[in-house]
Protein backbone atom coordinates (compact mmCIF):
# COMPACT_ATOMS: atom_id res chain seq x y z
CA UNK A 1 0.00 0.00 0.00
CA UNK A 2 2.83 2.33 1.09
CA UNK A 3 4.52 1.73 -2.15
CA UNK A 4 1.73 2.25 -4.12
CA UNK A 5 1.12 5.48 -3.01
CA UNK A 6 5.18 6.08 -3.26
CA UNK A 7 4.66 5.48 -6.91
CA UNK A 8 1.56 7.23 -7.58
CA UNK A 9 3.01 10.11 -6.55
CA UNK A 10 6.10 9.91 -8.80
CA UNK A 11 4.11 9.42 -11.64
CA UNK A 12 1.93 12.37 -10.85
CA UNK A 13 5.23 14.35 -10.34
CA UNK A 14 6.53 12.86 -13.62
CA UNK A 15 3.41 13.57 -15.50
CA UNK A 16 3.43 17.30 -14.11
CA UNK A 17 7.28 17.61 -14.81
CA UNK A 18 6.51 16.62 -18.39
CA UNK A 19 3.51 19.03 -19.21
CA UNK A 20 5.93 22.03 -17.74
CA UNK A 21 8.17 21.05 -19.85
CA UNK A 22 5.73 20.63 -23.09
CA UNK A 23 3.87 24.15 -22.05
CA UNK A 24 7.48 25.74 -21.90
CA UNK A 25 9.02 24.38 -24.98
CA UNK A 26 5.07 25.41 -27.37
CA UNK A 27 5.94 28.97 -25.15
CA UNK A 28 9.33 29.07 -26.52
CA UNK A 29 8.71 27.27 -30.14
CA UNK A 30 5.50 30.00 -30.34
CA UNK A 31 8.43 32.66 -29.93
CA UNK A 32 11.15 31.45 -31.20
CA UNK A 33 10.80 34.13 -33.85
CA UNK A 34 11.22 36.86 -32.03
CA UNK A 35 14.69 35.57 -30.26
CA UNK A 36 16.38 37.07 -33.56
CA UNK A 37 15.68 40.91 -33.12
CA UNK A 38 17.61 40.81 -29.53
CA UNK A 39 20.69 41.01 -31.69
CA UNK A 40 21.76 44.26 -32.63
CA UNK A 41 22.89 45.05 -36.59
CA UNK A 42 26.43 42.71 -36.81
CA UNK A 43 25.66 40.75 -33.92
CA UNK A 44 23.21 39.22 -35.79
CA UNK A 45 24.64 35.57 -36.21
CA UNK A 46 26.55 35.49 -39.83
CA UNK A 47 29.56 32.43 -39.74
CA UNK A 48 28.43 31.09 -43.67
CA UNK A 49 29.67 32.68 -46.72
CA UNK A 50 27.68 32.33 -50.31
CA UNK A 51 28.95 28.67 -51.88
CA UNK A 52 30.49 29.45 -55.89
CA UNK A 53 27.64 27.20 -56.79
CA UNK A 54 25.45 29.18 -56.82
CA UNK A 55 27.21 31.70 -59.58
CA UNK A 56 25.94 29.08 -62.19
CA UNK A 57 22.21 29.38 -61.14
CA UNK A 58 22.30 33.72 -61.28
CA UNK A 59 22.82 36.23 -63.74
CA UNK A 60 23.50 39.95 -62.66
CA UNK A 61 20.75 40.59 -64.29
CA UNK A 62 18.40 38.69 -62.19
CA UNK A 63 16.20 39.52 -59.73
CA UNK A 64 17.63 38.36 -56.36
CA UNK A 65 15.48 38.17 -52.95
CA UNK A 66 17.70 37.38 -49.56
CA UNK A 67 15.27 36.03 -47.15
CA UNK A 68 16.34 36.65 -43.62
CA UNK A 69 19.26 39.07 -44.87
CA UNK A 70 20.61 39.87 -41.38
CA UNK A 71 22.73 42.78 -41.85
CA UNK A 72 23.63 42.16 -45.64
CA UNK A 73 26.49 40.60 -45.78
CA UNK A 74 25.36 38.50 -48.79
CA UNK A 75 23.44 41.91 -50.21
CA UNK A 76 26.96 43.63 -50.11
CA UNK A 77 29.13 40.41 -51.39
CA UNK A 78 26.17 39.69 -54.71
CA UNK A 79 26.73 43.89 -55.24
CA UNK A 80 30.02 43.81 -55.58
CA UNK A 81 30.04 40.56 -58.10
CA UNK A 82 27.89 42.79 -60.03
CA UNK A 83 24.84 41.71 -58.99
CA UNK A 84 21.90 44.63 -59.93
CA UNK A 85 18.60 43.89 -58.55
CA UNK A 86 18.82 43.24 -54.63
CA UNK A 87 16.24 42.86 -52.17
CA UNK A 88 15.96 41.51 -48.90
CA UNK A 89 14.04 40.99 -45.84
CA UNK A 90 14.08 40.56 -42.13
CA UNK A 91 12.87 40.70 -38.84
CA UNK A 92 15.69 42.58 -37.46
CA UNK A 93 15.01 46.46 -38.25
CA UNK A 94 18.60 46.81 -36.41
CA UNK A 95 20.08 44.50 -39.68
CA UNK A 96 18.30 46.10 -42.15
CA UNK A 97 19.32 50.18 -41.46
CA UNK A 98 22.92 48.84 -41.13
CA UNK A 99 22.46 47.61 -44.58
CA UNK A 100 21.11 50.70 -45.63
CA UNK A 101 23.61 52.79 -44.57
CA UNK A 102 26.17 50.76 -45.30
CA UNK A 103 24.95 50.81 -48.74
CA UNK A 104 24.83 54.97 -48.75
CA UNK A 105 28.43 54.64 -47.21
CA UNK A 106 30.58 52.22 -49.42
CA UNK A 107 28.33 53.40 -52.57
CA UNK A 108 27.51 49.90 -53.63
CA UNK A 109 26.23 49.83 -56.94
CA UNK A 110 22.34 48.69 -58.07
CA UNK A 111 18.66 48.81 -57.14
CA UNK A 112 18.33 47.95 -53.22
CA UNK A 113 15.07 47.05 -52.25
CA UNK A 114 15.30 46.38 -48.30
CA UNK A 115 12.24 45.88 -46.05
CA UNK A 116 11.37 44.51 -42.68
CA UNK A 117 8.52 41.61 -43.01
CA UNK A 118 8.16 37.76 -41.78
CA UNK A 119 9.09 35.62 -44.56
CA UNK A 120 5.77 33.73 -43.68
CA UNK A 121 4.39 36.57 -45.40
CA UNK A 122 6.32 38.23 -48.15
CA UNK A 123 5.53 41.82 -49.40
CA UNK A 124 6.66 40.60 -53.31
CA UNK A 125 4.00 40.19 -56.20
CA UNK A 126 3.74 36.54 -57.26
CA UNK A 127 6.30 34.89 -59.32
CA UNK A 128 8.22 38.38 -59.02
CA UNK A 129 11.84 37.05 -58.22
CA UNK A 130 14.72 35.24 -60.59
CA UNK A 131 16.16 33.70 -57.14
CA UNK A 132 15.56 33.17 -53.60
CA UNK A 133 19.07 33.01 -51.19
CA UNK A 134 18.37 31.78 -47.59
CA UNK A 135 21.47 31.57 -45.86
CA UNK A 136 21.36 30.29 -42.08
CA UNK A 137 17.64 31.52 -42.23
CA UNK A 138 15.85 27.71 -42.12
CA UNK A 139 17.82 26.94 -38.46
CA UNK A 140 15.74 29.90 -37.33
CA UNK A 141 12.52 28.47 -37.86
CA UNK A 142 11.49 25.15 -35.60
CA UNK A 143 7.80 25.66 -35.78
CA UNK A 144 6.41 23.05 -38.64
CA UNK A 145 3.92 24.79 -39.74
CA UNK A 146 5.75 28.20 -39.82
CA UNK A 147 8.42 26.09 -42.11
CA UNK A 148 5.51 25.40 -44.51
CA UNK A 149 4.63 29.42 -44.50
CA UNK A 150 8.01 30.11 -46.07
CA UNK A 151 8.47 27.73 -48.31
CA UNK A 152 5.16 28.78 -49.81
CA UNK A 153 6.06 32.11 -49.59
CA UNK A 154 8.97 31.45 -51.45
CA UNK A 155 7.48 29.61 -53.93
CA UNK A 156 4.78 32.45 -55.08
CA UNK A 157 7.11 35.02 -54.98
CA UNK A 158 9.66 33.24 -57.21
CA UNK A 159 9.13 32.78 -61.13
CA UNK A 160 8.67 29.87 -62.91
CA UNK A 161 11.79 27.58 -63.15
CA UNK A 162 13.38 30.51 -60.77
CA UNK A 163 16.25 29.20 -58.13
CA UNK A 164 15.89 28.18 -54.09
CA UNK A 165 19.57 28.54 -52.77
CA UNK A 166 19.60 27.25 -49.06
CA UNK A 167 22.48 26.90 -47.12
CA UNK A 168 22.08 26.01 -43.84
CA UNK A 169 23.19 24.00 -40.46
CA UNK A 170 22.66 19.97 -40.65
CA UNK A 171 22.07 17.65 -38.14
CA UNK A 172 25.75 16.36 -37.04
CA UNK A 173 25.22 13.60 -34.43
CA UNK A 174 28.56 12.25 -34.64
CA UNK A 175 29.84 15.23 -32.49
CA UNK A 176 29.09 14.41 -28.59
CA UNK A 177 28.01 17.59 -27.60
CA UNK A 178 25.32 18.01 -30.74
CA UNK A 179 24.04 14.80 -29.87
CA UNK A 180 23.55 15.32 -26.72
CA UNK A 181 22.09 19.01 -27.73
CA UNK A 182 19.19 17.17 -29.87
CA UNK A 183 18.70 14.21 -27.46
CA UNK A 184 17.94 16.67 -24.51
CA UNK A 185 16.11 18.96 -27.52
CA UNK A 186 13.60 15.83 -28.11
CA UNK A 187 13.08 15.28 -24.05
CA UNK A 188 11.77 18.68 -23.53
CA UNK A 189 9.39 18.57 -26.29
CA UNK A 190 11.32 19.95 -29.63
CA UNK A 191 11.39 17.60 -32.66
CA UNK A 192 14.94 15.91 -33.09
CA UNK A 193 17.03 18.70 -34.56
CA UNK A 194 15.79 21.33 -32.22
CA UNK A 195 17.70 22.76 -29.60
CA UNK A 196 18.22 25.76 -26.43
CA UNK A 197 20.72 27.99 -27.45
CA UNK A 198 21.42 29.46 -23.17
CA UNK A 199 23.26 32.74 -23.07
CA UNK A 200 26.11 31.75 -20.58
CA UNK A 201 26.63 34.93 -18.91
CA UNK A 202 22.12 36.09 -18.10
CA UNK A 203 21.55 31.52 -18.49
CA UNK A 204 18.52 32.73 -20.38
CA UNK A 205 17.25 31.38 -23.66
CA UNK A 206 18.93 33.18 -26.41
CA UNK A 207 17.13 31.28 -29.10
CA UNK A 208 16.10 27.93 -30.63
CA UNK A 209 17.65 25.94 -33.30
CA UNK A 210 17.07 23.73 -35.41
CA UNK A 211 19.85 21.41 -37.67
CA UNK A 212 18.31 19.51 -40.36
CA UNK A 213 18.71 16.00 -42.48
CA UNK A 214 19.06 15.85 -45.82
CA UNK A 215 15.52 14.13 -45.72
CA UNK A 216 14.01 16.50 -44.21
CA UNK A 217 14.99 19.49 -46.73
CA UNK A 218 14.05 17.03 -49.41
CA UNK A 219 10.65 16.70 -48.15
CA UNK A 220 10.04 20.44 -47.59
CA UNK A 221 11.43 21.42 -51.04
CA UNK A 222 9.77 18.16 -53.21
CA UNK A 223 6.40 19.22 -51.09
CA UNK A 224 6.34 22.44 -52.26
CA UNK A 225 7.12 22.13 -56.07
CA UNK A 226 10.94 22.13 -56.27
CA UNK A 227 13.27 20.00 -57.98
CA UNK A 228 16.65 19.43 -56.03
CA UNK A 229 19.58 20.25 -58.81
CA UNK A 230 22.77 20.23 -56.18
CA UNK A 231 23.23 19.12 -52.76
CA UNK A 232 26.32 19.34 -51.25
CA UNK A 233 27.27 18.62 -47.75
CA UNK A 234 30.58 19.74 -46.59
CA UNK A 235 32.42 21.34 -43.09
CA UNK A 236 31.21 24.84 -42.23
CA UNK A 237 31.55 26.61 -39.09
CA UNK A 238 28.76 27.59 -36.64
CA UNK A 239 28.49 31.23 -34.42
CA UNK A 240 30.29 29.45 -31.62
CA UNK A 241 33.18 28.24 -33.87
CA UNK A 242 32.14 24.40 -34.14
CA UNK A 243 32.73 22.79 -37.21
CA UNK A 244 29.53 21.26 -38.31
CA UNK A 245 27.60 19.58 -41.74
CA UNK A 246 26.72 21.90 -43.89
CA UNK A 247 24.13 21.56 -46.42
CA UNK A 248 23.96 23.69 -49.62
CA UNK A 249 21.26 23.32 -51.87
CA UNK A 250 20.39 24.49 -55.10
CA UNK A 251 16.52 23.56 -56.21
CA UNK A 252 14.57 25.36 -59.16
CA UNK A 253 10.89 25.60 -58.80
CA UNK A 254 9.09 23.47 -61.20
CA UNK A 255 5.59 23.74 -60.14
CA UNK A 256 3.37 26.02 -57.91
CA UNK A 257 3.03 25.33 -54.60
CA UNK A 258 0.36 23.58 -52.30
C1 LIG B 1 21.43 33.36 -38.42
S1 LIG B 1 20.88 34.86 -39.09
C2 LIG B 1 21.57 34.79 -40.74
C3 LIG B 1 21.61 36.15 -41.41
C4 LIG B 1 22.11 36.18 -42.86
N1 LIG B 1 21.33 35.33 -43.74
C5 LIG B 1 23.55 35.80 -42.95
O1 LIG B 1 23.89 34.68 -43.37
O2 LIG B 1 24.38 36.67 -42.63
C6 LIG B 1 19.15 34.53 -39.39
C7 LIG B 1 18.36 35.77 -39.78
O3 LIG B 1 17.03 35.37 -40.10
C8 LIG B 1 16.14 36.36 -39.58
N2 LIG B 1 14.81 35.75 -39.40
C9 LIG B 1 14.46 34.77 -38.55
N3 LIG B 1 13.17 34.46 -38.69
C10 LIG B 1 12.67 35.28 -39.65
C11 LIG B 1 11.42 35.42 -40.28
N4 LIG B 1 10.37 34.66 -39.91
N5 LIG B 1 11.26 36.34 -41.25
C12 LIG B 1 12.32 37.11 -41.64
N6 LIG B 1 13.55 37.01 -41.09
C13 LIG B 1 13.73 36.11 -40.12
C14 LIG B 1 16.79 36.78 -38.27
O4 LIG B 1 16.32 38.03 -37.81
C15 LIG B 1 18.26 36.81 -38.67
O5 LIG B 1 18.64 38.07 -39.14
Amino acid sequence: MFTFSINMQINLNSLQYNRNLFFTSLKNIQQSSKDWDKFYATNIPSSLELHPVIFSYINPDDKILDVGMGFGKTIFDLSKKGFRYLSGVDTNQSGIDFAEEAIKKFKLKGQFNLKNANAQNLPFKNKSQNAVITQAFWTTIVDSNARNDVIREINRVLKNNGILYIADFGQTPQIPKYKNRYEIGKIKGYDFGTFEVINEKTGELEYLAHHYTKSEFSKLLADAGFKIENYLIKPVQTRSGNTINGHIIVARKVADCC
